[in-house]
């Protein structure tokens, strides 16, 4: 699983290295791409590889958007950081991107990867036709805005310090953090134009994986240590974040995220050994401990 994650992250960071370079040079360049190449495990591409396994679809185009993916995963993480947001001054081990090149800049190179990946999808290299194009350009944006990552970041942020249900709890995890999951599992049907059903089935599958992974990403903050997180841990309780652990405690939510694990299991049998890549991925998704 690690090798392959690895092999993924590596062939991605190739292909954005080289799209960057191919465009004119520019200052936030190197904020933008301290954002993305400064480790990152690129789970997010993996999914998407895994679940274009299970369609037969093409490597080197799922690459290409996992990394239009990446960058606005980077982007999100940037911003998270600020001081206006989770006030985080480690990333990866190394200093926050507005730690090391200032708040200012760290928000305009956020914005520039979050449109650079509207620029890696409307590329020409990405070579699929046009109309399945501009769907998945209409997807990633909804997964990123008001009603994705941008809408739940706000939520994560208005429930500090209060006491949330647990249905708005994950209703905001799966926004801030689902949605991209959800892309990155729907993409590759969008690509092999399947039913409307088939979509919303694996657009479910996406929500879920995205939650436990933000629900496992809640459990390293409980539990884990700054060494191998690379972030400081111990900050959700101290900011007073709503999530499953601050509602029914440790024990309950690695309960809650074990059942989740066999929800989208149950949903993945359909597809016989072709979604064993996938089922690995979620073993490794909550016990990560980075
Ligand atoms: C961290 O994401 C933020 C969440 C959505 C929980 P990752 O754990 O995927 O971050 P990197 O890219 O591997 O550092
Ligand atoms: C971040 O969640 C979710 C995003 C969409 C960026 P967290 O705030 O828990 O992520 P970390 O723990 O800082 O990586
Ligand atoms: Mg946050
Ligand atoms: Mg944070
Ligand atoms: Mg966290």
């Amino acid at each position: 699983m690690q090798k392959k994650l690895n092999k993924i992250a590596k062939d991605t960071n190739i292909f954005l290295k080289r799209f960057i370079k191919k465009q004119k040079k520019s200052e936030l360049i190197v904020p933008m791409q301290y954002g993305l190449f400064s480790g990152g495990k690129k789970i997010r591409s993996k999914i998407l590889v895994d679940v274009g396994s299970i369609f037969n679809l093409n490597y080197k185009t799922l690459l290409i958007i996992g990394a239009a993916v990446e960058c606005i995963h980077a982007y999100s993480l940037i911003h998270d950081d600020l001081p206006c947001m989770d006030n985080d001054l480690i990333r990866r081990g190394k200093p926050s991107t507005h730690i090391k090149f200032g708040e200012s800049t760290a928000v305009l190179a956020g914005n520039s990867l979050l449109t650079m990946a509207f620029e890696i999808l409307s590329h020409k290299d990405l070579n699929i036709n046009e109309k399945t194009k501009i769907r998945l350009i209409n997807k990633i944006s909804e997964s990123s805005g008001h009603l994705g990552i941008a809408g739940g970041q706000y939520l994560d942020l208005s429930y500090e310090h209060k006491k949330i249900s647990e249905k708005k709890i994950i209703e905001m995890e799966i926004k801030k953090t689902g949605k991209l999951f959800s892309f990155c599992c729907v993409a590759p049907l969008i690509l092999k134009n399947k039913s409307k059903k088939d979509i919303q089935k694996f657009e479910n599958i996406g929500a879920d994986i995205g939650l436990l992974f933000q629900v496992a990403d809640d459990l390293i903050d409980y539990n884990g240590s700054l060494s191998a997180a690379g972030k400081k841990t111990g900050k959700d309780k101290k900011k007073g974040k709503a999530t499953l652990i601050s509602l029914l405690g440790d024990k309950n939510t690695i309960k809650y995220a074990n059942k989740l694990i066999l929800k989208i299991n149950t949903k993945l049998k359909k597809y016989g050994p072709k979604s064993k890549n996938l089922t690995e991925t979620l073993n490794y998704i909550l016990n990560r401990n980075k």
